[in-house]
């Protein structure tokens, strides 16, 4: 591993194929994943994640934007499914590609539609319908209109329809029960190979409804959506990512020294300053100002002062025989992406995916 990186991720195989296996066998032969890596991955690398589950059991990978699927494109060859967004310039070659497109409206079908046949060609489409999430998704009063639509029109090839859950890692499952049953009754009467609505947490928490896709993104990586799906305790995770950094600068400083931009923090006693080379443009949080903690040789170390866009201090206490050059870990198994979540007020979805795709992701056992 290179070791001079200013920050970098690292990235364990042994866990993501772990947790890959835990959901294949909780899926049996239910239902086939369909790993989420939109977002880099949550974040652990979007090529690496590819790169090692692509000849395993899957059914093909999911992405936010055309734009990502056309990058994975050059890494597999299995199905790419463009879940929320796609540009009418970048169709052409998306159909070409055999790159899977979300409809999600009769406008978008007919923009599919127009593109496909001046292409001769014929696009793969996966229609989403909106069963209470309100976000991109037809609303079943306009699904008759849309199919319509779609079964006079040789140039699109309805793959799969699909839903996604607003509410299925929360307490309460009655809101995701009523979701599922609006899908049920809206997916039958339309013909696709493909029918899939859970996401990890409705995966663990509800007996699968008469659909063969899971879309896999949390869980892959080690993570829990929620309390109450890992309360649901159907599989053992691992998570797959660390983040770390090495010490800058250390220094003894006297007390009643203030502490970075604005001058939140004031030492109460001499102290040895460690900066450690990251800040909020690498994705760790601002908020984690005078909050978070780092990890030095299995030891927590809290932040001082305000986090910068590029340096933060941290307070080393005592330890003055730390030396610049210490291996700190930023996120791993004694700050995990929960912890962080909750001292920056956000989820675990958030602090994974926010990592800067530019910081080097290395693979370790
Ligand atoms: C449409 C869609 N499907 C599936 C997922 C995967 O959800 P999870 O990461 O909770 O498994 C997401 C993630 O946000 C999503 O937006």
């Amino acid at each position: 591993m290179a070791t001079s990186d200013r920050t970098w991720v690292e990235v364990s195989r042994r866990a993501l194929l772990w947790n890959f296996g835990q959901f294949q066998h909780f899926f049996r032969n239910q239902a086939l994943i369909a790993p989420v890596v939109k977002a880099n991955a949550y974040g652990h690398g979007n090529r690496w994640v590819v790169e090692n589950l692509h000849r395993s059991p899957i059914w093909g990978f999911c992405v936010a934007y055309d734009t990502e699927a056309e990058e994975l494109r050059r890494f597999t060859a299995k199905p790419i499914l463009v879940l929320s967004a796609w540009q009418e310039t970048n169709l052409p070659r998306l159909i070409r590609h055999g790159i899977r497109l979300v409809v999600w409206d009769l406008v978008a079908a007919r923009t599919v539609a127009r593109v496909a046949r001046r292409l001769g060609r014929r696009a793969i489409v996966h229609l989403k319908i909106d069963t209470g999430t309100t976000r991109i998704g037809t609303r079943l009063e306009a699904l008759a209109g849309l199919k319509n639509f779609i079964r006079r029109q040789p140039a699109l090839t309805v793959e799969g329809v699909f839903s996604h859950y607003a509410d299925s890692e929360a307490a309460s499952l009655t809101f995701t029960r009523q979701q599922q049953r609006r899908f049920v009754q809206a997916a039958h009467h339309i013909p696709a190979p493909y029918l899939h609505l859970a996401c990890t947490a409705a995966s663990l928490r509800l007996p699968l409804p008469p659909t063969n896709l899971v879309r896999l993104g949390l869980g892959l990586y080690g993570l829990w959506p929620s309390s109450a799906t890992r309360q649901a305790n159907r599989v053992s995770l691992k998570p797959v990512l660390s983040w770390k950094t090495r010490l800058l600068q250390v220094k003894s400083v006297p007390a009643s020294t203030t502490i970075g931009y604005h001058r939140t923090y004031r030492l109460r006693r001499s102290s040895t300053i460690g900066v450690i080379p990251i800040g909020y443009a690498d994705g760790y949080d601002r908020r984690a100002s005078n909050r978070s903690s780092v990890v030095i040789a299995d030891q927590l170390y809290p932040i001082i002062g305000r986090v910068c866009m590029n340096l933060t201090m941290i307070d080393l206490g005592a330890r003055r025989r730390i030396q610049p050059g210490t291996e700190v870990t930023l996120l791993g198994p004694r700050v995990d992406a929960d912890e962080l979540a909750r001292q920056w007020g956000t989820i675990n979805y958030e602090v994974v995916s926010r990592i800067d795709r530019e910081i080097p992701r290395l693979e370790v056992a």
